[in-house]
């Protein structure tokens, strides 16, 4: 066989040269920025295991979307933090809930900024399960209708996207439904499809106060050690009715965005979880990494894997450092 020569090293030997046969390009618009809205006044609590990330009530709420505004950020997802919870979570579907509310400020102050509304329970419930609970078991179907009422109610507060991550079976289909017959068939589902049991949304759980009071998740999520799993989660998915298609964790599941995207033709989303944003930020912390060098190579690096949209708390450091280059 005749060996063969490449000088590869032709295409990057300037700046300007590499920048012309870049691939792929990060844009302010690919970022959903996730809020913690917590019930009260006048807080503004740092969580301890993510620095940067605040629960915030909604008093306060104002000036920081004014913020994520003035960077070009587009899109905002929210979490809800109650004083109270309950077996049932009713704070989740109430009306007056704390997401139903921030949707309706948000709404009124920057009526384009578009608001994804978190469609679980798990914050709202005493046992920090994202379904209702019977002895030790998390009940399916059971769950549906709640959820279901969430959506719409979240739907109703004016939220732009209903972004279920509660892992219950059909609860794409039941929500779709259950929009649509509230007059909200143009409100679009963006499916956390493939959701693993992840010990990576550890410092979320500090922040949104959602750690379950027994057992785990792993009943509902899926075992981190599957890939052929994920494609029928999110054929089902699919096939339910959602318009994206959510993977989650991120960085740890690279091989799945690519899978996801190249097997559907939906916008493929990567949540960039806590515990991603904590590594990174901690060791930045200690001097051990470069935090802006280390955080666009990871979210270009989840852009080159498939993704189209990406859920993360540097939404607004990147969109910064993305003005400043
Ligand atoms: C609610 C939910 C969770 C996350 C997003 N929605 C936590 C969980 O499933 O326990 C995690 C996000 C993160 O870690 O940043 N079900």
């Amino acid at each position: 066989m005749e060996l063969q020569f490449s000088r590869h090293r032709r295409l990057r030997t300037s700046a300007n040269m590499r920048a012309l046969v870049r691939e792929t390009h990060l844009h302010v618009e690919d970022f959903i920025y996730p809020l913690f809205i917590i019930e009260g006044e006048n807080i503004k609590n740092e969580v301890p295991s993510m620095p940067g990330v605040f629960q915030i009530s909604m008093d306060l709420l104002g000036s920081e979307i004014d913020e994520i505004v003035s960077l070009g950020i587009k899109s905002v997802i929210l979490f809800g933090v109650p004083a109270e919870k309950d077996e049932c979570g009713t704070g989740a579907y109430h009306d007056h809930g704390i997401v139903q509310g921030a949707t309706r400020l948000i709404k009124e102050r920057h009526p384009e900024l578009i608001v994804v509304a978190d469609t679980c329970l798990c914050e709202y419930t005493s046992h920090g399960h994202c379904g209702v609970v019977e002895g030790n078991r998390v009940l399916n179907d059971e769950s549906l209708d709640l959820l279901v009422q969430t959506a719409v109610s979240q739907a109703k507060a004016g939220a732009d996207i209903i972004a279920p991550s509660n892992m219950m079976d059909g609860f794409v289909v039941a929500i779709r439904a259950g929009l649509d017959e509230a007059g909200f068939e143009e409100v679009p589902v963006m499916s956390y499809a493939v959701k693993y049991s992840s010990a990576f949304y550890g410092p979320f759980r500090d922040a949104a106060d959602s750690t379950p009071q027994f057992g785990d998740r792993k009943t509902y999520q899926m075992d981190p050690a599957n890939r052929i799993e994920a494609m029928r989660e999110a054929e089902s998915d699919v096939r339910e009715g959602a318009d994206f298609l959510i993977v989650k964790p991120g960085l740890p599941y690279l091989d799945i965005v690519r899978d996801v995207k190249n097997n559907f033709n939906l916008p493929v989303v990567i949540y960039n979880v806590s515990g991603e944003y904590a590594m990174i930020k901690g060791a930045a912390q200690n001097g051990w990494i470069d935090e802006k060098a280390v955080v666009l190579e990871m979210l270009t690096g989840m852009k080159r894997a498939g993704a189209d949209l990406i859920i993360t708390y540097f939404a607004k450091d990147a969109a910064r450092w993305l003005k400043e280059q």
